[in-house]
Order: structure tokens, then C-alpha cells, then sequence
């Protein structure tokens, strides 16, 4: 086996407790052993222990993290939405129904068009120290637009999810239930191939409840997971119906009950927070302290789209996590990579130990805390993904 160390790291989240101090698992002064040939991590510790390796990389003192797991975004679409947000920073509220003008745009695209579009977000997302993402359909909303969306998701990411369901289409507008019957047959008969996850914004403007159960339970029947963009804009059934039908994630939970928290609170349901949309639609946090005092495990993502979301940016929303959602800059931290892989219901990232994918995040910068204390300053300095040096 041929291995690098990256060694001389300063402090280093591990989000292992066993292996180092506190929830996150620190180490100081530490180093990491890749195994080249699997990209996972052969050891973790203190760099004065660290094996004989191949090769090495000097971190200078830097801090590293886990690379950052983006468990939401909407990443194939066409065009832009610049006067939406322009008209929303003049007194405009959000609504579902911008959606129409992306998936006009989108389906007007080719397929090499939105497949760089992709590229170009995935490599802003990469540079910004995402190694693991989601993203969705939801922008075309025929079957061939669908299809053809998770089929060019599908070749950049194993995180693909279904979401025929984001709105009602145009073309559907007098009929919404002959809409829920295609995405329920052969609409799903076709994306399914390429997807892992069903999913559906379950909202005032989009489905229902008793929509959003047959949608998610269609899917589940031919073997797709769930996780439901749930109680975004108003309150409503999404985050109960999301932990009934064990979704691995609720999406969203801006407008949450005391039944929503309990129900979180009760079940393996991850709460992932998402809140690039309430900085860019101007809209109430989310309240991450309610839901982590409940015991409820938060997950924090970008949900990156045209609309509602137009950040690529871990970094930005956990500072954003931290400053207006009373987040601690350690518990933001779990949420962007450890929270992130159980919304994914993945053990491979998120974290760093023995077998793990060896997806890190160098920092210029002591420690993690610096991505809330120094917003917007680019602090990754240097991306690992399954063991190569990406950036
Ligand atoms: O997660 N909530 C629904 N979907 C997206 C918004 C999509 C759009 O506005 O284009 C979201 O915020
Ligand atoms: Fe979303």
C-alpha cells in the first residue's frame, strides 16, 4: 500500500470523540494517512506518531476539517434570477411560483449547457471545501426533462435526488392531480434509474400533505429514499409526514410547532437547515437552538439554486448559522460535514477515522471557528477529495 501524510496540522476536527477531545474530536498538532489506492484514511493522530508514509504534505500549522457535506442543493437549471432578487431587496416576498421562469430557462437548455452549468458550481462548491453533495431534478418537470436532469446529476454525483414534485407544472396548471399521477408513474418509472433520493416541496403553492404522502410513497415502493423540503414558507404537515415515512431529512423547518420539534425529536429524521435561503429571501431564521436543545440532530446545507439560494457557500452558511441561528461555531461545524452525512445516511464522510473517504479541508486559519468569526474571507486553502489534492 502506498500512503501520504498530511502532517504539521495545528488542529484538526476528526468528528470522532474516541479519537480526539470534545464532540468534535480534536486533535492538536495532528497529521493524516491516506491510503492512495482507496482514497480512505489509513490513521489518524498526533503527527509525532504518525507511520512512515510515501509522500507528505506540509500543512504549515493550518487547521483541517472534514470536507464539508452539501446534503440539498438544486444544481441543474438554466439561466438566472437576478431581477426576482432585485424585486425581492425592494419589498417583494418570495414565492414558489419563481420556479415557472427556471424551468423555462431549463428546458430550453441543452444537455451540454446545464452539464457545464453543473460543473460550474460543483468546482465554485469544491473550491469552497465541499467534497460530498446532493443535488436534485426539479426544473423540468416533463418526464424527458426530468430524466434527463438526474441522468447528467448522476454522472458527478451518487447523491441524486427526484424531485418531479417541486411544483405542479405549468403545462399541468388545471390539473394538478393528473400532475401528481405522472410524477407518481411514469415519470418516476423514468428518473428512478438514476436517483437514490424522492423528494417533494411540501407547501402552500406546491403539494399537500395527502400529495406529498402519495408522491414519497410511490417513490419509496420502487426503492427510492425520502427527504421533503417541509415547512419553508408557512407551517404545515411536511416535517410530521417527513418523520412518519422515516425520511432520512426534513428540509427547510423554518415554521415549526412544538409537534414538528417532538416529532424530530422522536424519530431518525434529520432537520436540515437552510439558511442562504432566508438571507436571500429575506425571511425568519430557522431556529437552529430550539431544535438542537429538543435533541434533534441539524444538519446545515446550502440548497444552492437560482431562486431562493444563490450561494455555493458551506463556509457562508455556517457562518450565517452561527451569527443569526445561535448556532456555536463548533455545533455548525458538526452540521456542515457529520449532520450532513446523516441526512445522506452515509457513514463514509463527514468525518475523518480509519476507513473514512479521506475528503479534508485545509484552512488558513488556527481553527474552524475562524469560518464564523472571519465571514466571507476564502479560508480553504487546499481541498482533498478520496485522497487527492484537488485545489
Ligand atoms: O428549496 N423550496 C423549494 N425549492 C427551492 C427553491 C427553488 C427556486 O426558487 O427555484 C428551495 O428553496
Ligand atoms: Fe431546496
Amino acid at each position: 500500500m502506498t500512503t501520504t501524510v498530511i502532517t504539521n496540522i495545528g488542529n484538526l476536527v476528526t468528528n470522532d470523540p474516541d479519537r480526539g477531545t470534545g464532540p468534535l474530536g480534536q486533535i492538536q498538532d495532528a497529521a493524516v494517512v491516506v491510503d492512495d489506492a482507496t482514497g480512505t484514511v489509513a490513521w489518524v493522530g498526533p503527527a509525532a506518531e504518525a507511520p512512515a508514509a510515501d509522500a507528505a504534505h506540509d500543512a504549515e500549522g493550518r487547521a483541517a476539517i472534514p470536507g464539508f457535506v452539501d446534503s440539498h442543493s438544486h444544481l441543474v437549471f438554466a439561466g438566472d434570477r437576478t431581477q426576482e432578487f432585485n424585486a425581492r431587496m425592494e419589498g417583494r416576498s418570495y414565492e414558489a411560483g419563481g420556479i415557472r421562469t427556471t424551468v423555462r430557462a431549463t428546458r430550453a437548455a441543452t444537455d451540454e449547457e446545464l452539464e457545464a452549468n453543473l460543473v460550474r458550481h460543483l468546482d465554485e462548491a469544491l473550491r469552497q471545501g465541499t467534497t460530498t453533495f446532493e443535488t436534485k431534478s426539479g426544473y423540468g418537470l416533463t418526464t424527458e426533462d426530468e430524466a434527463r436532469a438526474l441522468r447528467i446529476a448522476s454522472a458527478h454525483t451518487d447523491e441524486v435526488t427526484y424531485l418531479g414534485a417541486h411544483i405542479v407544472s405549468p403545462d399541468y396548471a388545471e390539473d394538478p392531480a393528473a400532475y401528481v399521477d405522472l410524477v407518481t408513474g411514469e415519470m418516476l418509472d423514468a428518473c428512478a434509474p438514476y436517483a437514490r433520493w424522492v423528494d417533494v416541496f411540501c407547501e402552500n403553492g406546491a403539494f399537500d400533505g395527502d400529495q406529498a404522502r402519495a408522491i414519497l410513497t410511490a417513490g419509496q415502493a420502487k426503492g427510492l429514499m425520502a427527504r421533503v423540503h417541509a415547512n419553508q414558507l408557512t407551517y404545515g404537515p411536511g416535517v410530521q409526514l417527513a418523520v412518519e415515512l422515516d425520511a432520512a431529512s426534513a428540509d427547510h423547518c423554518t415554521h415549526l410547532t412544538d409537534e414538528d420539534v417532538a416529532a424530530l425529536a422522536s424519530g431518525n429524521t434529520v432537520a436540515t437547515l437552510l439558511p442562504g435561503a432566508e438571507f436571500s429571501t429575506r425571511a425568519q431564521w430557522p431556529d437552529a437552538r430550539r431544535l438542537l436543545d429538543a435533541g434533534v440532530t441539524v444538519a446545515l446545507s446550502t440548497d444552492c439554486n437560482p431562486g431562493s439560494s444563490y450561494t455555493s457557500s458551506m463556509p457562508f452558511c455556517l457562518a450565517l448559522a452561527v451569527r443569526d441561528m445561535r448556532m456555536t461555531p463548533d455545533e455548525a461545524l458538526w452540521s456542515a460535514t457529520a449532520g450532513g452525512a446523516q441526512a445522506l445516511r452515509r457513514t463514509d464522510v463527514g468525518r475523518l477515522a480509519p476507513g473514512a473517504r479521506a475528503d479534508l479541508a485545509l484552512l488558513d486559519a488556527p481553527s474552524h471557528v475562524h469560518l464564523a468569526y472571519r465571514p466571507g474571507v476564502p479560508l480553504v486553502s487546499r481541498v482533498w477529495r478520496r485522497g487527492r489534492a484537488v485545489r
